[in-house]
This record gives C-alpha cells, sequence and structure tokens, in this order.
C-alpha cells in the first residue's frame, strides 16, 4: 500500500519528521523503496542533474510525465510527488490539466507549484478537484530570472510575505509546503505557525520534513555539494573506478570469462560451417 496524505498528515501530527528525496527513474525509486523513504519528488531539477541543462525552466510536462511514470512503475510504498514545470500552471485552468496528465497518464498522488499569492487560484482549484498539492516557497528556482539564487526571507518584509504565503496555501488546500533556502529561525516559525507539514531544504532542522536532492546526497553530481546538503555517499567515484576496472578488464581480455558466455549444442557449430557456402 502506497502512503498517503493521510499519513504524512499523522507523521506531522506525531512529530515524526518526514524525509523526501527525489528520484527520476525506475531503479533509484525501487531503491527509495527499499530504504524506506516515504515520499518521492521527481523534480524539475531533473533539468540540471539529468539533461544537463542550467536550470529548471527547460523541463516540459512530457519530461515530468515520462519520469514521473518510472518513478510510479519503480515504487509501491512512497508516495509520489511531481512537479508541474515552468509556466504550466499560469492559469488554473492549466494547472488542471497538467495535474491530469501527471495523475492519469504517470500514477502520480500529488503535484508541487512553485510561488505564492499569484497560484493560489490554482492551488485552490486543484484541491477543490480532490488533487494534492504541495506548495514551495522561498527560493524558488523557476523565478531565477527574477529573484537571483539566494536565501529568501532575510529581511522583515520578506519574511512577512513568506508567512502570510504559506498561511495562504494552507488555507488553499495544500497538505504540505516546500521551504527551499529560507532562514533557519524563520521556517521554524513558518512551521509553527501551520497545521501542515513544512519540508525544508536549506531552511533548517525546525522544518516538519527535509527534501534533497538525489545527486546531492550521493555524490553524483559535480566535486560540491550545496552548502544545505551531505553527501552520505560517493557513488560517482565509486562509478568511475567500477568503469576503469571494467575498460582495463575489457582491454586485457580479462572480461568477459567463460561463464559470462553462453555455450552451443555439441556440434553445432561444426555442423553450422560445414553447411555455409563459400
Ligand atoms: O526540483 C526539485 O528537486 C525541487 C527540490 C529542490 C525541492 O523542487
Amino acid at each position: 500500500m502506497r502512503i498517503t496524505i493521510r499519513d504524512i498528515q499523522k507523521m506531522t501530527a506525531d512529530k515524526v519528521a518526514i524525509p523526501m528525496i527525489t528520484a527520476y527513474d525506475y531503479t533509484s525509486a525501487q531503491i527509495v523503496d527499499r530504504a524506506g523513504i516515504p515520499m518521492i519528488l521527481v523534480g524539475d531539477s531533473m533539468g540540471m542533474v539529468v539533461h544537463g541543462h542550467s536550470s529548471t525552466l527547460p523541463v516540459t510536462l512530457d519530461d515530468i510525465v515520462r519520469h514521473a511514470a518510472a518513478v510510479v512503475r519503480g515504487s509501491t510504498k512512497a508516495l509520489i510527488v511531481a512537479d508541474l514545470p515552468f509556466l504550466t500552471y499560469a492559469t488554473p485552468e492549466q494547472a488542471v490539466g497538467a495535474a491530469q496528465r501527471l495523475m492519469q497518464q504517470a500514477g502520480v498522488q500529488a503535484v508541487k507549484l512553485e510561488g505564492g499569492a499569484p497560484i493560489i487560484p490554482a492551488v485552490r482549484r486543484l484541491t477543490e478537484l480532490g488533487v494534492p498539492v504541495m506548495g514551495h516557497l522561498g527560493y524558488t528556482p523557476q523565478s531565477e530570472n527574477q529573484i537571483g539564487i539566494r536565501v529568501q526571507g532575510k529581511q522583515a518584509d520578506d519574511a512577512r510575505q513568506l508567512i502570510e504565503d504559506a498561511l495562504a496555501l494552507q488555507a488553499a488546500g495544500a497538505f504540505a509546503v516546500v521551504l527551499e533556502l529560507v532562514p533557519a529561525e524563520l521556517a521554524a516559525a513558518i512551521t509553527d505557525r501551520l497545521e501542515i507539514p513544512t519540508i525544508g531544504i536549506g531552511a533548517g532542522v525546525g522544518c516538519a520534513g527535509q527534501v534533497q536532492v538525489w545527486h546531492d546526497l550521493l555524490g553524483l553530481y559535480g566535486d560540491k555539494s550545496p552548502r544545505h546538503a551531505r553527501r552520505y555517499a560517493e557513488i560517482g567515484s565509486a562509478i568511475e573506478a567500477a568503469l576503469k576496472e571494467y575498460a582495463g578488464d575489457v582491454a586485457s581480455h580479462a572480461f568477459p570469462t567463460a561463464a559470462n558466455s553462453a555455450k552451443m549444442e555439441p556440434d553445432a557449430l561444426a555442423q553450422a560451417l560445414a553447411d555455409v557456402k563459400g
């Protein structure tokens, strides 16, 4: 049975911190499930870590639908949340169309939208229609051309706006809200004021849960990870070492061995060669 938003709400009420991680494919989703992580985000961070773009902006709804469908096929337990890509929810109607594709074609259980006041009508419409919505405030990567890549809410005015936006998302029916690159004291204050869980990334330990990008935690995306991430493994260098060993074994004919190869039926090759004309 998959985790539901009710289970997430219960974890919040019981003060059990909620871990969440991104995944973009079938195999990773299987690993997340085996690790017992209750929520997967099919994030538009795939634009950078999977597709090699410099931002999330080029990611399309087709991209997210395809990756999300693979993640759904790879998991049986985690609640799958998928990002609505840049400019696919400018109106409530557009948001409904995008969510319909993600829920019907990919099979996700919830969608995530970035922003505050301007997207409240879309959030309200989606939740009225039975679509679980996760909000996303603070640094919102789809707006990076407007706000820059920096911590949000350091000044009183910005902080007040963030608190109001978080409350508005909750009132519009969101079941959770991501707080990205928000000062820890502000994130804790927002968490205290909300009934729904805050899921932090670069927002301190006072959030109800934490979300991280797969590649940042596992040492798969360059030498440096963002300050808010901890590298729990060095999978990139482990893969590199394994591939070098593989290439060396091919060069020295140490791979494949007889154990890696199939055998013909007795005399079949001699017979086939005899039958070949010329
Ligand atoms: O796309 C993503 O991975 C995200 C997280 C950084 C929260 O939105």
